[in-house]
């Protein structure tokens, strides 16, 4: 058993990390046959990819696609950690594991993903939900296949996770949810430790892939008909820094552009690496998506410090009207944090001042949620949850506005749309995103699936279009 280690998660060693391919023993191919698998993901980009990884994985080992959850032979839940909301749906899915486990003795379960790179948490599945068949965490998603088998022929609870780096796995197998659009990691881990956030330590330290094989991968996405790709890391602007090369982010976003992709995003950006140079090639390429999403968390400097966000109210609002000048069609989105320990009425009217000023084109807002072993968990937090939630309903009242606002100015508008799938609200629509990342449902047939095609706005809600092809 290896069980994840807070002190260890917090360390970061200045040794090399290894690049390794994946590679699968041969006897394992035959594991899964027989077997459905269903993969349950919770959380951001970066844990959609990983269990787009897993079920490749499974696959090669001879499991198929359950259709769901209830007649599947292995469950795996790819969890996430950042908040306590997070934590509590996936310990409420455990627990309608049990009952499954109950009348379905023979049913695999497994708990992987940020979670997992939790020692509190590895001990509570051992303490109260020991039914539970393997626990693997962040860093070695690429050794499934092992911990599958033992798990599979020992009758005990396999656990493995690793808290220190990891390697980085090159060619990693993905079974991509979309045939037009794909995520390609360009790191892993977060070195920045705001005070808040759990992922440095369930992501562990930085590690930037290798430029030749980000590029290689984008190429060969292109040559197999992908439209878009999304630069994926916790923290893309600082691509590159832990590799102390000449090239950072900038390269790395010009190179990609320089593949001839048809549509290059990249998340998320922390303000502190954002350089001039990044915002002028995004401005230069128009296959660069004009789209930024640029946390804010606080528009207080006094919580900016706490938090450790090594920016200032001023130095954020002279990067987002930098970033306006250059890309002036640019779509720009947020996440904000109310109520972190000790802000006051007076640092939260700075938050809405910043929204005022920057009028989002939509925010994802937030109350602050303390997370075992970051700092600011231990930090006096005695701000009432009713001041908390009045906060987050007028940021919210805030953000709805200036959304709307953002999206009425599309009304009319012709705006080039990635047609993905058939619309959620109609079978006759498709839905697809405009270079902006605004949501559009548009009136097509299935034959253009996959398109990128001009469509004229018709109709404008808070948070989606319609639009007919013009
Ligand atoms: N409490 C509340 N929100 C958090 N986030 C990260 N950690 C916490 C926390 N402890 C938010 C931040 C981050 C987003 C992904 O989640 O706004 O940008
Ligand atoms: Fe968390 Fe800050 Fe790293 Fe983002 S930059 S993952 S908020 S520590």
């Amino acid at each position: 058993m290896l069980k994840p280690h807070l002190d260890e998660a917090k360390k970061r060693t200045r040794s090399l990390v290894k690049i390794e391919n994946f590679k699968m023993a041969r006897d394992l191919k035959t594991l899964g046959l027989g077997k459905t698998y269903y993969v349950k993901t919770y959380g951001c980009q970066m844990n959609v990819h990983d269990s787009e990884n897993i079920k490749a994985i499974l696959e090669m080992m001879g499991f198929k696609a359950a259709l769901d959850m209830e007649q599947a032979d292995l469950i795996l839940l790819n969890t996430c950690a950042i908040r306590e909301n997070a934590h509590n749906k996936v310990f409420g899915m455990i627990g309608r594991l049990k009952h499954m486990k109950e009348k379905r003795p023979n049913i695999i379960t497994g708990v992987c993903g940020c979670m997992a790179q939790e020692e509190v948490v590895v001990n509570e599945i051992l303490d109260k939900y020991s039914f539970i068949d393997l626990v693997f965490g962040t860093h070695n998603i690429n050794e499934l296949p092992e911990i599958l088998n033992k798990a599979m022929h020992e009758n005990k609870i396999e656990v493995n996770v690793k808290s220190i780096e990891g390697d980085i796995i090159e060619n990693m197998p993905a079974k991509r949810d979309s045939k037009y659009k794909a995520f390609v990691n360009i790191m892993y881990g977060c070195d920045k430790f705001c005070t808040y956030c759990i992922v440095p330590y369930t992501r562990g330290k930085q590690r930037s892939r290798r430029f030749g094989d980000i590029i290689r991968e984008v190429k060969s996405l292109k040559d197999a008909g992908y439209k878009e790709v999304t630069l994926l890391g916790q923290n893309v602007n600082a691509y590159g820094k832990d590799l102390n090369l000449e090239y950072d982010m900038s390269d790395l976003l010009e190179e990609v552009a320089k593949t001839g992709i048809e549509r290059v995003r990249f998340v998320t950006s922390h303000p502190w690496d954002f350089t001039d140079k990044m915002i002028e090639v995004i401005g230069k390429y128009p296959n660069i998506m004009p789209y930024i999403h640029l946390p804010l968390q606080s528009g207080s400097d006094r919580i900016l410090k706490l938090m450790g966000r090594r920016y200032t109210k001023k130095s954020y609002l002279e990067l987002f009207n930098k970033i306006k000048k250059t890309v002036p069609n640019a779509s720009i989105t947020t996440d904000i944090i109310v109520g972190f320990p000790g802000e006051t009425e007076e640092d939260f009217e700075e938050t809405l001042d910043v929204v005022n000023v920057c009028r989002y084109d939509s925010a994802f807002t937030f109350i602050f949620s303390p997370r075992e072993g970051t700092p600011a968990a231990k930090m006096k937090d005695d701000i009432p949850l009713e001041v908390k939630e009045e906060r987050l309903h007028k940021l919210n009242e805030l953000v709805n506005k200036y959304a709307k606002e953002a999206n009425n100015k599309y009304l009319g508008k012709v705006v080039p749309v990635l047609l993905e799938n058939v619309s959620e609200k109609d079978s006759n629509m498709l839905a697809g995103y405009t270079d902006t990342m605004k949501l559009v449902n548009v009136k097509a047939s299935k034959d253009m699936l996959g398109k990128i095609v001009e469509v004229k706005i018709t109709d404008v809600k808070t948070w989606s279009m319609d639009g007919e092809i013009a």
